[in-house]
């Protein structure tokens, strides 16, 4: 794979106004402008997945899916691979996994993480690996997950994130097929959360002071 571009929204770009597009009314002071609307994800991904179809081949494919901000990325993206096994020529062949990561809280220098949720991974040595990650920030966490599942020696192992940040916290990590390039900033929606709110907000928008106060306490 050559390795593909993505869409990089620039540092100085402030978003979409809340009245240009439907906001539920209980995140309208949370939230400060819209960065990605969900159209434009939409369509995004669309490519991703032919992107993604394309060089993995017949497969078989495992997408594996990083809860729980990773849902809503995955549902779309498998749906669009779906669509496009059913009526092109080559069409892959592919399961699903599901995972929770728990870090070790008391070891920093081990370099792994602790994948909780799925029955037996070890079942997936000798397939194509794909991982849906709703962001990857500064690619730490992602680079430990990598770290822990060559152990099950997968054909191949490859990284699907909608976002990356752009940020100077960053490990260098980059994934193999990136939605958009995003400014360092907070961002919730379309499953992305603060303190598990606004999970229930289509589009991707930037929070605001008011939001970061507001749900600070407040859990669900
Ligand atoms: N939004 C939501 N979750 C996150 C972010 C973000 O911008 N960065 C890391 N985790
Ligand atoms: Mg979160």
């Amino acid at each position: 794979m050559a390795g593909y571009d993505c869409i990089k929204i620039p540092d100085n770009y402030e978003g979409y106004s809340l009245d240009m597009f439907c906001i539920p009314k209980h995140y309208e002071n949370d939230v400060e402008s819209i960065l990605i609307p969900k159209g434009l994800i939409t369509d995004r991904i669309e490519r991703l997945a032919r992107n993604i179809c394309c060089d993995v081949g017949k497969g078989p494919l495992v997408g594996l899916c990083v809860l729980k901000g990773g849902y809503q990325f995955f549902g779309d993206l498998m749906d669009r691979i779906r669509t496009i096994n059913a009526s092109g020529e080559n069409s892959v062949q592919m399961s699903v996994d599901f995972i929770r990561l728990k870090s070790y809280e008391d070891d920093h220098s081990s370099g792994e993480v602790k994948i909780i949720g799925s029955d037996d991974l070890s079942s997936l040595t000798g397939k194509y690996f794909i991982f849906k990650q709703d962001i990857v920030d500064t690619g730490a966490t992602m680079k430990k997950l990598l770290n822990t599942l060559t152990k099950f020696k997968p054909a191949s192992i490859k990284v699907a994130s909608l976002l990356v940040k752009r940020t100077p916290r960053s490990t260098g990590y980059r994934p193999d097929y990136i939605g958009f390039e995003i400014p360092d900033k907070f961002v919730v929606g379309y499953a992305l959360d603060y303190n598990e709110y606004f999970r229930d907000l289509n589009h991707i928008c930037i929070i605001s002071e008011t939001g970061k106060k507001n749900l600070l306490f407040l859990h669900l």
